[in-house]
């Protein structure tokens, strides 16, 4: 199945704003946007490899393409990022930028902790809040949140990650039912394990992994048509199966899954 690129461009160009772009997932997201024709915001802290990003599909997909370096784990950053977009008519958000840790909980550091809180959870409230508004009173407009297969239950050896997933899970789940009656879309992603930048910062071994790519496409596939897309086989696999057993049941089989993919020195 292929999306309408005309309808695409309609309902969420000209415009589109993708934050974590620099890498992995949203990256291959941004590239997805722009071949559907839309212009393109790219948000990350690296602004090298934005710029870098940026040039390669001007080149490529012929659309244009602004770069904004930013740490959106500190408090304002929104509000410094919102400034400099406003002027951009834009009808697409898709908050990408995240990361994760592993092992035990009570021995990580604190800080670190706290600053995957404010990227994956405090900065995408601010920023989907924003967006919401201007969608609605645009009366179109899509918003895609990245949430996670661990963001169905708990996760031992990744207890904090996994809850930052279940909060957005929980949070896309809310409002796509309040921002419907808008003509606003609201997506949320939830993939298994995926070959990025992810598996280094988390100290996590990626098996089983889906594509950058593969994420992205089926992403952007979902996007108006479901409330949640689980992309790559393992997420939907391990969905199904684990859907009928008992909470705590599925908190046990993450556990065992968890403790295969943790470094044994990050424990
Ligand atoms: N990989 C997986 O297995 C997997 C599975 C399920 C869900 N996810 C979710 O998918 C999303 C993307 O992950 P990925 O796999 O693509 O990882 P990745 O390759 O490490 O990319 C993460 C992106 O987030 C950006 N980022 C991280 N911290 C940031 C900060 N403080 N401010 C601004 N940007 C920041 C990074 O850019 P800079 O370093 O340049 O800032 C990078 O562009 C995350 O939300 C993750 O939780 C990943």
């Amino acid at each position: 199945m292929n999306v309408n690129k005309l309808a695409f461009q309609k309902k969420y160009g000209p415009w589109a704003i993708v934050t974590g772009a620099s890498d992995g997932i949203g990256r291959a997201m941004a590239i997805e946007i722009a071949n559907l024709g839309l212009n393109l915001i790219i948000v990350a802290r690296n602004h090298e490899r934005l710029e870098a990003l940026g040039n390669e599909i001007q080149k490529e997909y012929k659309v244009t393409v602004k770069a904004i370096a930013i740490d959106l784990s500190i408090i304002n950053s929104v509000k410094n990022l919102n400034s400099q977009i406003e002027e951009y008519e834009i009808g697409l958000f898709a908050a990408i930028a995240g990361f994760g840790t592993s092992g035990y909980f009570f021995k990580a550091n604190i800080n670190d902790e706290l600053n995957m809180i404010d990227v994956n959870c405090r900065s995408v409230v601010e920023q989907t809040y924003y967006f919401a508004n201007k969608f609605i009173s645009q009366k179109r407009g899509g918003i895609i949140l990245m949430g996670s297969l661990v963001g169905f239950q708990g996760v031992p050896f990744a207890s904090n990650y996994s809850a930052t997933k279940s909060f957005i899970q929980n949070f896309a789940e809310g409002i796509y039912f309040e921002l419907k009656p808008f003509g606003v879309d609201v997506l949320c992603s939830a993939p298994g394990p995926v070959l990025s930048g992810f598996g280094a910062r988390a100290k996590m071994k990626m098996g089983n992994s889906s594509s950058p790519e593969e994420v992205a496409k089926e992403t952007i596939l979902a996007l108006g048509e479901k409330l949640t897309v689980r992309p790559g086989f393992l997420s939907k696999f391990l969905g199904w199966s684990l859907i009928i057993l008992p909470r705590l049941l599925r908190i046990l089989i993450m556990r065992m899954i968890m403790n295969n993919m943790i470094q044994l020195n990050s424990k």
